[in-house]
């Protein structure tokens, strides 16, 4: 098979180009490793910013967007036991869209449909081949077979976790990477939204927003632990320092004295206390040594982007740290490794 644009992946980006590409009259498939019905079971975001209901409206696909979704003006954010609306419109002259992104994925893939655009789902092992060649092409098996798309380009619009990050030639790829150490659970209900607009809100419990899908349908996110569930991540996976302050080890030293005593509490006491506990302990050791090694690995290695200043500073930290007991001390205590 032969096309212009091999698309890899068929949610929003991947339909939005594709529909894109074919009213530009250039040809494109698209294939994804899941079914149709999958794709439109994920429940996933819901707010849509003025440019890109003016793209979906470039696809001509907007008709029921228009109909359905709910416009606002502003949202709240909630901390400290009140609301504070900010008013999106009146300091931007923008409004924002409220519409499922279950629902835009299902509008755009209707919309393929009836324009003939072809999309192949349940595609396994897709990988895009000679990409820095000049026979691009990608393989996959469709069906049991194996079948081949010559194209001119390829596009990955598979996620995060899709194979076209993993074809980037190391020596290409730049990784910025911050991993946050928690997860949100969502929860769909059949009931009104707690109010007109959204609720970003802070607590000491943790995160929560309350967003809608309609006005008898509401989304709610809340802050949860990483490791809810049945996998505790120890050392290394869950946790990584440099080198410097010795601490990569004794980390995963410490997270076994965290685990260990949660399982013990679990299997002679019944008790899931510590296993519930398990993450937030481990960590508040955790983060003092991330601290700990980041300031070491900053105060005696040599950055490329410190200049004369930057050297300075650490040869400034330098003479503090052994002329002063108190700072020497905290280095100490640090080193020695913090109490359990
Ligand atoms: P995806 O939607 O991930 O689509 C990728 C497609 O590629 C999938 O269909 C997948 O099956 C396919 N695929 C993957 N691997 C392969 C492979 N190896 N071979 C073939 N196909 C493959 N964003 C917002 O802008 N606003 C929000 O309000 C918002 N809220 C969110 C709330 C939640 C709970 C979550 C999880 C995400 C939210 N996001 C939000 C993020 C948003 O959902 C994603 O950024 C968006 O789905 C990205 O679209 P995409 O087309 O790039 O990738
Ligand atoms: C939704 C999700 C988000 O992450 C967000 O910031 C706003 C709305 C949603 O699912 O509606």
């Amino acid at each position: 098979m032969r096309t212009q644009v091999a698309i890899i992946g068929s949610g929003p980006s991947g339909l939005l180009l594709g529909q894109l590409l074919s009213r530009a009259g250039i040809d494109n498939v698209i294939l994804d490793r899941a079914s149709r019905a999958h794709i439109l079971e994920r429940v996933r975001a819901g707010l849509l910013e003025e440019g890109t209901v003016g793209l979906i409206e470039q696809c001509g696909g907007a008709s029921r967007l228009h109909a359905e979704a709910l416009t606002h003006d502003g949202i709240s954010l909630a901390f400290d036991g009140s609301n504070h609306r900010i008013d999106l419109h009146a300091l931007t002259g923008k409004r924002v869209t409220v519409y499922g992104q279950t629902e835009l994925t299902r509008d755009l893939m209707d919309h393929r449909q009836a324009a003939g655009g072809q999309s192949v789902y349940e595609a396994a092992d897709v990988l895009p081949n000679d990409i820095d060649g000049d026979r691009p092409h990608v393989t996959y098996r469709s069906g049991g077979v194996t079948a081949r798309l010559d194209c001119d380009f390829v596009a990955g619009c598979d996620g995060f976790h899709g194979v076209s990050r993993a074809c980037v030639p190391p020596s290409a790829l730049t990784t910025y990477e911050r991993v946050y150490p928690f997860g949100w659970l969502g929860i769909l209900a059949d009931v009104p939204p707690a109010d007109r607009e959204l609720i970003y809100a802070y607590h000491p419990r943790g995160f929560a927003l309350c967003t809608m899908r309609s006005p008898q349908r509401s989304r709610y996110y809340i802050q949860c632990g990483l490791d809810d569930g049945s996998l505790f991540l120890v050392g290394d996976p869950a946790h990584i320092v440099p080198p410097t302050g010795a601490k990569g080890l004794n980390l995963a030293a410490s997270d076994v004295h965290y685990l260990i005593s949660a399982l013990r509490e679990f299997y002679a006491e019944g008790s899931r206390a510590g296993i519930d506990a398990y993450s937030a302990r481990a960590l508040s050791r955790v983060w003092k040594a991330v601290r700990f090694s980041w300031s070491m690995t900053l105060m005696l290695h040599q950055f490329p982007e410190n200049g004369a200043f930057g050297r300075r500073m650490q040869e400034a930290e330098l003479a503090y740290l052994v002329g002063s007991r108190a700072a020497s001390a905290a280095l100490a205590e640090n080193y020695v490794g913090l109490p359990y």
